[in-house]
C-alpha cells in the first residue's frame, strides 16, 4: 500500500490484511515461523536493475504476509550490492516493521580477491558478516548461513564461526547451504555441541531436481532443521514463460546465470506437459511447482524469485491448492523421470 506525505514523497504503509493469507511453516523443531512462500533476492535487486521495481516487489511481498526476505554477500551484480540496495529500501520503508521481519544472509562463495574472501575459514565468516550488516543498516540478521561447503576447512572451524557469530549477537539463528547429508549430519553435531540454534538448510529442489530426497530430508528431520528450498521454479523454467520461445527480457535470454537456451531446450517438452497438468488443476504451472514442494513434511517454505510483483502475486496463489490426488503425483512423476 502507497500513501502520499504532504512533501509529495511516497510513503510506504504495509497492509492491514498483510497476514490474513499467509500460510505459516515451523522451521524443523524450532521457535520460527516461516511463511510457506519466501523472497530471495539474488537476481533483479542489484546495481544493475531498477531499484523501484525491487521496491515494488518488496512492497508486494511484504503486503502478502512475506516476512522472510534471503540474501547473501555475493548477490548483485556487482557482489554486495542486493545487500546495498536493500538496506535502502528497508531504511525507507521497513525499518518500522524490523521486528516483522526474518532477514538472512550469507558467506561462502567467492567474494573479495585474495584468500580471505572465499569459501569456509574464520577470518572470511567474521569479516563477512560485519561487511552485510554494514551494507544493510541492520544490527543483526535473523539467520546467517555458511553458503556452500568448504572441502578444505575442518568443519569445526567453520562451524564454530557461525556459533560465535551468534555469541557476539550478529545473528539469532545459523543455517548452511548446498551441503550434502553426510556433512549436514555433522554440523548438525558440532552446532548442538555448541549449543547454537540451527534452524534450517537451504538447498535446490525442484521437479527438475531432486537431489534432496535422496537422504537430505531424512536427515533434517533427524535433527529438527528445517529445509528452505531454492530455485523451485528452476530460475523460471516451470514456468509458463518459456512456453512460446524466450521472451528477450528473461533470465535464460540474459545468459547471466546457470540458466541458458540449451537448458530451456532440452526441458520444454516436459515444460509443456506439466503445464497441462497444472492446467487440469485449475493452476498455472508456477503455482504448481511451488505447492509440488510444499507437500513435502520437511520443507518450512519455498524461497522464490521474481522479476515483477505481478509474478510475485501469480505465485503467491500457490497457496490456493496445495492438495495433490495420488494419480497427479504419479502421472507428474512419469513427465519428470
Ligand atoms: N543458497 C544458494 O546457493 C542459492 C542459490 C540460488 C538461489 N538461492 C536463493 O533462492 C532465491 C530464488 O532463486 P531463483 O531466483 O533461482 O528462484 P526461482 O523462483 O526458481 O526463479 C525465479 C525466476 O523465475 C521467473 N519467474 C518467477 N515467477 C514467474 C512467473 N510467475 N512467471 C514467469 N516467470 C517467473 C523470473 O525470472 P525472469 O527474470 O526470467 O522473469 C524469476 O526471477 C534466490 O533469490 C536466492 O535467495 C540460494
Amino acid at each position: 500500500m502507497q500513501t502520499n506525505d504532504k512533501s509529495g514523497v511516497t510513503e510506504y504503509l504495509a497492509s492491514s490484511k498483510r497476514y490474513e493469507t499467509m500460510t505459516y511453516n515451523r522451521t524443523g523443531k524450532s521457535g520460527v515461523l516461516l511463511p510457506a512462500i519466501s523472497l530471495g533476492l539474488w537476481h533483479n535487486f542489484g546495481f544493475i536493475d531498477n531499484i523501484q521495481n525491487g521496491r515494488d516487489i518488496l512492497r508486494c511481498a511484504f503486503d502478502h504476509g512475506m516476512t522472510h526476505f534471503d540474501l547473501a554477500n555475493n548477490y548483485g551484480p556487482p557482489y554486495g550490492s542486493a545487500e546495498e540496495n536493500f538496506g535502502t529500501i528497508l531504511k525507507k520503508d521497513f525499518r518500522s516493521y524490523r521486528d516483522e521481519l526474518f532477514i538472512a544472509s550469507k558467506a561462502g562463495y567467492d567474494m573479495w580477491p585474495g584468500p580471505y574472501g572465499d569459501f569456509g575459514s574464520r577470518k572470511y565468516l567474521m569479516a563477512s558478516i560485519d561487511q552485510s550488516l554494514k551494507r544493510m543498516g541492520l544490527d543483526y540478521v535473523d539467520i546467517f548461513y555458511h553458503h556452500r561447503p568448504d572441502p578444505n576447512t575442518p568443519l569445526e572451524e567453520t562451524m564454530g564461526a557461525l556459533a560465535d557469530i551468534v555469541r557476539q549477537g550478529k545473528a539469532l539463528y545459523v543455517g548452511i547451504s548446498n551441503y550434502e547429508h553426510e556433512d549436514t549430519g555433522k554440523a548438525a553435531e558440532i552446532l548442538k555441541r555448541l549449543n547454537v540454534p540451527f534452524i534450517l538448510h537451504q538447498a535446490r529442489y525442484s521437479m527438475f531436481d531432486r537431489w534432496v530426497e535422496g537422504g537430505l530430508l531424512n536427515t533434517l528431520e533427524q535433527n529438527g532443521v528445517g529445509c528452505i528450498a531454492f530455485s523451485p521454479l528452476a530460475q523460471g523454467l516451470l514456468t509458463d514463460k518459456y512456453l512460446n520461445g524466450i521472451p528477450k527480457d528473461s533470465r535464460a535470454a540474459k545468459d547471466l546465470t546457470y540458466l541458458n537456451v540449451e537448458d530451456v531446450n532440452s526441458h520444454i517438452e516436459k515444460v509443456q506437459l506439466l503445464a497441462k497438468v497444472a492446467k487440469e488443476r485449475g493452476q498455472k504451472l508456477s503455482q504448481m511447482a511451488i505447492a509440488w514442494i510444499l507437500r513435502q513434511p520437511q520443507v518450512a517454505s519455498v524461497l522464490i524469485g521474481a522479476s515483477s510483483s505481478n509474478q510475485l502475486k501469480e505465485n503467491l496463489k500457490a497457496l490456493n491448492n496445495l492438495k495433490f490426488t495420488s494419480d497427479e503425483l504419479e502421472l507428474i512423476n512419469k513427465i519428470i523421470s
